[in-house]
C-alpha cells in the first residue's frame, strides 16, 4: 500500500493536431523520418484522458498550423500563484509559439510577465517546493535564471546540462512532489525528485548530492528512454512504459508508476512531461 497522496494538479495541455518534424532542433528530431499525426494524437489523447481519470484538470490550448512543436506545452511558461513568465525561444522555429502562450495566460486570470532573457518555461524551470531548479546549456540561458528568481521572488539553482539528448532540465529531472509541504514521512525514503547524473555537469551534480540526498538517481538506460520526462502528483508517477528500472526504483519508494507511451511524440524530441504544463494559481 502505497503512503503517499496524490494532489490535484491543474495542468494545459496542446492536441498535437499539427504535429510533425519538420526540422531539426535536438537530436531526436529526423525531418526525413515519416511521422504519424494520428498516432501522435491517439498517444496525446492517452495521456490527457489518464490525468483525467485520476482526479486532474486539464485545460486545453489551441493548436496553431505551422507550429508543430507547441504540443509540448512545458515550454509555454512558467507559473506561480497565479503569474505566468512567458518564454523567449532560443529557436527561431518556436517563436511563433511566444505569443499564443502568454495570450492563453492572460485570458485565464495570469497576471502575465513577458520575458526579457533567453528562456523556454517549464522545459527548464522545475519547481521543487520553493526552490526553481533551473536549466541551462542548450536553451535557457544563465541570465534568465536571474529573471526568473527576480519575477518570482524565490531561489533559484542553476544547472549545466551537458549531453545533447537531454537539452531541457525536464529531461533529467523529474520533480515527484510537486509543491511544498507534501506529506513524507522521515525515513519513510521520501525523494524529492529523480535525476539523471550523466545528464549534468561535475558541479550540477555535487549540487543535486547534496541538496537531494534521498533523490532516487535513474540509470543511463531510463534516461535514454527519456524516463525522466516524467510528471507526478506525488504519488502517481506518469512515466514512460520503457523505463522499466526507474518504474520499480519508484515501487520501492511507495509511489504508483502509471505508464503512458509517447513513442510518436518522442520523433520530436518531448515525451510526457513536455506535453504537459502545470498551471499554479493562487496559493
Ligand atoms: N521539438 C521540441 C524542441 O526541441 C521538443 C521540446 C520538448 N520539450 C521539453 N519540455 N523538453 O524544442
Amino acid at each position: 500500500m502505497s503512503h503517499r497522496i496524490a494532489q490535484p494538479r491543474r495542468y494545459l495541455m496542446c492536441r498535437p493536431e499539427h504535429f510533425t518534424v519538420s526540422y531539426r532542433i535536438n537530436p531526436w528530431m529526423q525531418p526525413e523520418r515519416p511521422t504519424d499525426t494520428a498516432r501522435a494524437l491517439a498517444q496525446w489523447q492517452t495521456l490527457h484522458d489518464t490525468y483525467v481519470s485520476l482526479g486532474h484538470e486539464v485545460e486545453l490550448i489551441d493548436p496553431v498550423p505551422g507550429l508543430p512543436d507547441m504540443v509540448y506545452t512545458a515550454n509555454g511558461g512558467f507559473t506561480v500563484d497565479g503569474r505566468a513568465l512567458g518564454v523567449r525561444f532560443r529557436v527561431d522555429e518556436r517563436r511563433g509559439e511566444e505569443q499564443p502562450f502568454m495570450d492563453w495566460f492572460a485570458a485565464h486570470g495570469f497576471e502575465v510577465v513577458e520575458p526579457i532573457e533567453v528562456q523556454e518555461g517549464e522545459g527548464d524551470f522545475l519547481l521543487v517546493g520553493d526552490t526553481i531548479l533551473a536549466g541551462t546549456g542548450f536553451r535557457s540561458t544563465g541570465h534568465s535564471h536571474r529573471e526568473v528568481a527576480d519575477v518570482f521572488g524565490l531561489e533559484v539553482v542553476s544547472l549545466r546540462l551537458v549531453d545533447p539528448r537531454f537539452y531541457h532540465l525536464d529531461t533529467a529531472i523529474a520533480v515527484l512532489d510537486p509543491s511544498s509541504g507534501a506529506p513524507t514521512e522521515p525515513g519513510s525514503g521520501a525523494a524529492s525528485i529523480a535525476y539523471l547524473p550523466t545528464a549534468f555537469d561535475d558541479a550540477s551534480r555535487e549540487v543535486l548530492e547534496e541538496r537531494f540526498p534521498d533523490a532516487i538517481r535513474v540509470s543511463d538506460a531510463d534516461g535514454a528512454v527519456f524516463g525522466l520526462n516524467a510528471a507526478s502528483d506525488g504519488c502517481n508517477v506518469f512515466i514512460s512504459p520503457r523505463a522499466t528500472g526507474f518504474a520499480e526504483q519508484l515501487r520501492e519508494r511507495g509511489y504508483r508508476p502509471v505508464p503512458v507511451d509517447l513513442s510518436e511524440l518522442l520523433l520530436g524530441g518531448g515525451g510526457i512531461k513536455c506535453c504537459t504544463l502545470e498551471l499554479r494559481g493562487k496559493r
